[in-house]
């Protein structure tokens, strides 16, 4: 952390002097890092002013999953729900966060059922009943960005897969319950992985959750197979997604050499995943979208 003089103003933005905003919990911080924890950057802790600004964008990435969630129905190819989250994502006035990020062609991931994440909206997929498929919003309002996913059972979907689907949601909320100051993110990792296994699931080691905000993807990187007191100190104003990847068989997967994005599970069994954005408050946690 860079040096900054006890009367100087606080980097938080306040206003006020930092003696009596920030430097106890920078002196904090440090005590943590001395005892040899992975610890945040101030670029990584958002102001409040930065977190309204996430809150709203979420705001707006809630209502765009809502109006998939009113119509996504059997029959409807998956480049339709990328018309809806085109259009109502300009409707607010926002950005679709993925398209053209890093190549990437549309506006939202759809992954259906052996497809972990990444999937590529098509004219040539249509959703089937009985499908699982998961819709991956990401929004950019007023320059922030929120990030939220949700799955989606189309028309009967049998017991077992339903299962995969409401176990993983299920899962969130154990990881949520972990969130609060000056824990730690393997907290929620283990809480997250230990649940998963109880179920006789595997979670997706080598793609996780991130940081998020002012940019799209941010550090630190959020797994949800590492152990309880490892991993990033969580302090207030951090923002970060919680998105496992719930496999019902291996945790192994393959990216699609054709497009180079789609991520499939290695023995075709289906895929789940659940995505929130979260913050760390002053006494546990805030979702800013889901
Ligand atoms: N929405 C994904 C996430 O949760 C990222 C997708 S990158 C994209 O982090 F380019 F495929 F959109
Ligand atoms: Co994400």
């Amino acid at each position: 952390m860079k040096k900054i003089g006890r009367n100087d103003p606080c980097w938080c933005g306040s206003g006020k002097k930092y003696k009596v905003c920030h430097e106890a919990f920078d002196n904090k911080i440090l005590r943590f890092k001395d005892a040899g924890h992975i610890v945040p950057t101030h670029e990584i802790i958002k102001t409040k002013a930065q977190i309204a600004g996430i809150r709203e964008s979420g705001k707006v990435n809630v209502a765009i999953l809502n109006e998939v969630a009113a119509r996504i129905k059997p029959g409807m190819t998956t480049q339709e729900i990328d018309d809806i989250v085109a259009a109502e994502t300009k409707k607010y006035g926002a950005i679709a966060a993925p398209l053209n990020y890093e190549g990437f062609p549309k506006s939202v991931c759809t992954s259906i059922n052996s497809q972990v994440c990444h999937g590529i909206p098509s004219e040539e997929d249509v959703l089937e009943e009985g499908d699982i498929v998961n819709v991956d919003v990401s929004t950019i309002y007023k320059g922030y960005y929120s990030d939220s996913s949700r799955m989606f059972c189309i028309g009967n979907v049998c017991d077992e897969w339903r299962r995969l689907v409401d176990v993983t949601k299920e899962s969130i909320q154990i990881g949520l319950n972990e969130v609060k100051p000056w824990g730690f993110l393997g907290d929620m990792g283990e809480a997250i992985h230990t649940f998963i296994k109880a179920h006789g699931y595997t979670v997706v080691q080598d793609i996780g959750g991130h940081g998020v905000g002012l940019e799209f993807h941010e550090d630190p990187f959020v797994s949800y197979v590492t152990k309880r007191g490892t991993e990033m100190l969580m302090v207030p104003g951090m923002v970060f997604t919680i998105e496992p990847m719930v496999n019902m068989g291996t945790d192994e997967i393959f990216v699609d050499e054709d497009n180079d994005w789609t991520v499939y599970t290695d023995d075709n069994m289906p895929s789940a995943q659940w995505e929130v954005t979260v913050a760390v408050t002053e006494d546990g946690y805030e979702v800013l979208a889901w």
